[in-house]
């Protein structure tokens, strides 16, 4: 029988912990909730110590994610821990994961302990975890640098002490596939008690080797691998999710036939769920979900592939639930048409009343519009149908710009909140810098614009243009998203959505500490 590898998504929370990257609660979940269609095995919902955000999120998926087990961070330290098993409480599976750093240089320079201290530590951690759960995670921060006796005798140690799965990061993205496949087999063959864990690996890709080292370690006999949808995560980020599963999938025999439960056909609509909702974009040229993972542009290559697809195609684009973008919609489809691709696009948990709603909007849409693409559809139903109504939302804009040299950009801004309309108007450089003064004034808040695109969503010169721009205030910088099919009220929108992300109350309690500081 070939062996199971586990999947430890830890999106929610390393990945989060990548500057800019917040989601509130309600991002989280949703996001949460595709995890579960995914079917990824743990989902680790964030760090419950680091803020009451963190905490709250962490509850919440909790109550709301059934299938997979929902794992919490704690540092190893009863306080944490206590934190971590109160914010898990609903989960119908769970799992703490509790750390400490092992390497000499942490171990002397951070924690200024001697390396027996720092067992008790890991050891005692280990203990309380267990009196909240039977399934506890036990990591040695920094292992890939620590030295690798010393790191045999903490993993031991621990897990006599009840630890059911030991955790193996490189954690500042320093190893190689040789070096780490070498350290796995090292653990495996010299831990007396590792057979009765669960051994996994958390990889970071600051040399570019995330996605290498946790194959390499798979080679060697690790079971779960920790990784991001899209490598999201802190600095150049974690293994990316997407490509250990289809390189585990497209080349088992290099991998002693070891298998994943994960559902590719989602892997797709995970990744550009999760760009949408941090705005971090996915590279055209990104493996497995890039734009140009499956577009054959060269005369050979489209020979080759209309004679004989597998020619130049290793995997095939409907194996990771590219759903292609050929099927259009227009101003004359039906509800029912419209609700066949909602289906295909894996809406499929949208109840009578969301699905109503969709349809109407997309006949706004399809008004404005002569196609309606997939993409439109996804960002009518996440924009639109499962966002929560906002503190400020738009009510109407004027501007007035052009290249006159008298010409002074203005703008009139109207926004609604609850029952309340406020209007305002203001002067900028620009006619979106007048916007962005005028809503400044009504909210009175003011933010630092840190970054500012724009693209289309879609295909045509009718396509919904869609503003991402990334705000620093006070001191969060916080990302906002706006479409629409004219640019400039798309650009306040994305600024309305980021003040009205940044006065969600749980997510302004969000600002964490660094899991460094132990
Ligand atoms: O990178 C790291 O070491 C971590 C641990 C908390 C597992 O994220
Ligand atoms: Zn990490």
């Amino acid at each position: 029988m070939a062996d199971k590898v586990y999947i430890f998504d830890t999106t929610l929370r390393d990945g989060e912990q990548s500057p800019g990257a917040s989601m509130t609660i309600a991002e989280k979940v949703e996001f949460a909730l595709q995890l579960e269609k995914l079917k990824v095995d743990v989902i680790e919902a964030g760090f419950p110590i680091s803020s009451q955000g963190d905490f709250d999120s962490v509850r919440e998926v909790a109550e709301k994610v059934k299938g997979p087990i929902i794992a919490g961070l704690a540092r190893a330290r009863e306080a944490d821990i206590v934190r971590c098993a109160e914010a898990l409480k609903p989960a119908a599976k769970k799992r703490i994961h509790t750390f400490v750093a092992t390497s000499d240089i942490h171990v002397e320079k951070k924690l200024r302990k001697s390396k027996e201290e720092v067992i008790d530590i890991a050891v005692n951690a280990v203990r309380t975890a267990r009196k909240y759960t039977d399934d506890v995670e036990f990591s040695p921060e920094d292992a890939s640098r620590t030295g690798k006796d010393y790191l045999c005798d903490v993993i031991e140690a621990v897990i006599d002490a009840g630890a059911t799965s030991i955790n193996i990061p490189d954690t500042v993205g320093y190893s190689n596939p040789w070096e780490f496949g070498n350290l796995i087999a090292y653990i495996r063959k010299n831990v007396s008690n590792i057979e009765s864990i669960l051994l996994s690996v958390h990889c970071h890709n600051d040399l570019g080797l995330a996605v290498a080292n946790s194959l390499a370690a798979i080679r060697a006999g690790a079971r779960q691998v920790e990784c991001t949808i899209n490598g999201l995560g802190e600095r150049s980020g974690n293994a990316a999710l997407e490509e250990i599963v289809m390189n585990l999938f497209v080349r088992p025999d290099v991998y002693n036939n070891v298998y994943t439960d994960i559902e590719t056909t989602e892997l797709f609509k995970s990744s550009r769920l999760l760009a949408r909702l941090t705005g971090f974009d996915v590279p055209r040229n990104k493996a497995i979900v890039g734009d140009n993972s499956f577009a054959h542009e060269s005369g050979i290559h489209q020979d080759g592939m209309l004679k004989e697809r597998t020619t130049y195609e290793i995997m095939s684009p409907g194996d990771v639930g590219w759903i292609g973008t050929d099927m259009v919609l227009g101003k004359h489809s039906g509800r029912h048409a419209f609700k066949n691709r909602l289906k295909a696009l894996g809406y499929t948990h949208l109840n009578e009343k969301e699905v109503e709603d969709a349809f109407r909007r997309f006949k706004v849409l399809a008004d404005k519009k002569k196609e309606v693409f997939d993409d439109d559809i996804m960002v009518v139903i996440e924009d639109e149908v499962l966002t929560p109504e906002p503190i400020y939302a738009l009510e109407y804009l004027h501007t007035i710009s052009g290249s006159g040299t008298n010409l002074i950009p203005t703008a009139t801004i109207k926004l609604r909140k609850k029952d309340e309309t406020i209007e305002e108007a203001s002067s900028g450089d620009g006619p979106v810098d007048a916007i962005y003064k005028a809503i400044e004034k009504i909210v009175g808040i003011s933010g630092e614009l840190k970054d500012y695109k724009i693209s289309s969503v879609s295909r045509g010169k009718d396509a919904l243009g869609e503003a991402s721009i990334m705000v620093k205030i006070e001191e969060k910088v916080v990302h906002g998203r706006g479409t629409s099919t004219d640019i400039v009220e798309a650009s306040a929108k994305a600024y309305l959505n980021a003040i009205n992300k940044y006065l969600n109350t749980t997510y302004r309690k969000n600002s964490k500490s660094a899991t460094g500081e132990v």
